[in-house]
């Protein structure tokens, strides 16, 4: 049985005081779950801020993007060492990152062993454009990205990886993909490789996410599905009301 996962991607959204307000707001809400993998992943800037308030809340922080190097002249960037000051977790290859700048698999496989090299847990981004979805060419997109991405990993740490299927059509346009839609993608496109590489017990441990329009009146949907874990969550997470009902909805 694989403990469900919701994670919470701010993106460039909220200053250190907002981050406060809001995370202290939805704090009891995000407490009263306790059966749920949680994860605030909030700008950079405001991750010190949120850490200290989710200290000892068993809610986890991450942030959204990491260097793969340990230090050096990399400017704007983070190193490993740097997030594992204050968090647990870090968002790799999300689609923003690789449309907007320059992420690759290859620049997501460097930063995915460095991430686990440093104990923290990755939560791997996938999925493909409205123009490749519609140009039939989903598989192709989402299964090299998991080959490419997750490439010369051991078994052992395969299984601390959390991946989070986001078709790109479906990224704060309000448009979800159907439960049984993106059930049937992250069969076909992640589960299939991942057994192909680790096996059929490690693919069966990994945690699988969707993400795209995730809001508290649809996650069930998707949570109801066999393959699907947890949600990676942007708009609705920056919501104090919203946020916990997608949680309460992940809920063994
Ligand atoms: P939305 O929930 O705003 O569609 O964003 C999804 C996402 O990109 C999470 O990483």
């Amino acid at each position: 049985m694989r403990k469900p996962f919701v994670a919470a991607n701010w993106k460039m959204n909220k200053t250190a005081a907002e981050a406060r307000e809001l995370v202290s707001a939805m704090l009891p809400g995000l407490q009263s779950v306790t059966t749920v993998e949680r994860v605030i992943c909030p700008p950079a800037t405001t991750v010190p801020a949120v850490s200290e308030i989710l200290s000892g809340t068993g809610i986890g922080v991450g942030t959204q993007n990491m260097h793969w190097e340990e230090n050096g002249a990399y400017t704007g960037e983070l190193s490993p060492e740097m997030v594992k000051e204050f968090c647990e977790y870090v968002i790799l290859g999300h689609s923003e990152r690789r449309a907007y700048f320059a992420e690759t698999d290859e620049t997501v496989n460097k930063k995915l062993k460095a991430a686990l090299a440093h104990d923290l847990i990755p939560i791997v981004c996938v999925g493909e454009t409205l123009e490749e979805n519609e140009a039939g060419k989903t598989d192709e997109v989402v299964i090299r990205e998991i080959k490419e991405g997750l490439k010369d990993i051991s078994k052992t740490d395969a299984v601390k990886i959390v991946i989070a299927y986001e078709p790109i059509w479906a990224i704060g346009t309000g448009k979800a993909a159907t439960g049984d839609l993106a059930n049937d993608v992250i069969a076909r496109t992640i589960r299939v490789p991942l057994k192909e590489m680790f096996g059929e017990d490690v693919a069966g441990q990994i945690r699988v996410l969707y993400g795209g329009s995730v809001k508290s009146s649809n996650a069930a949907e998707f949570f109801n599905q066999p393959e699907i874990d947890g949600a990676l969550v942007g708009g609705a997470s920056l919501k104090a009301d919203d946020f916990p009902k997608i949680i309460k909805a992940a809920e063994l």
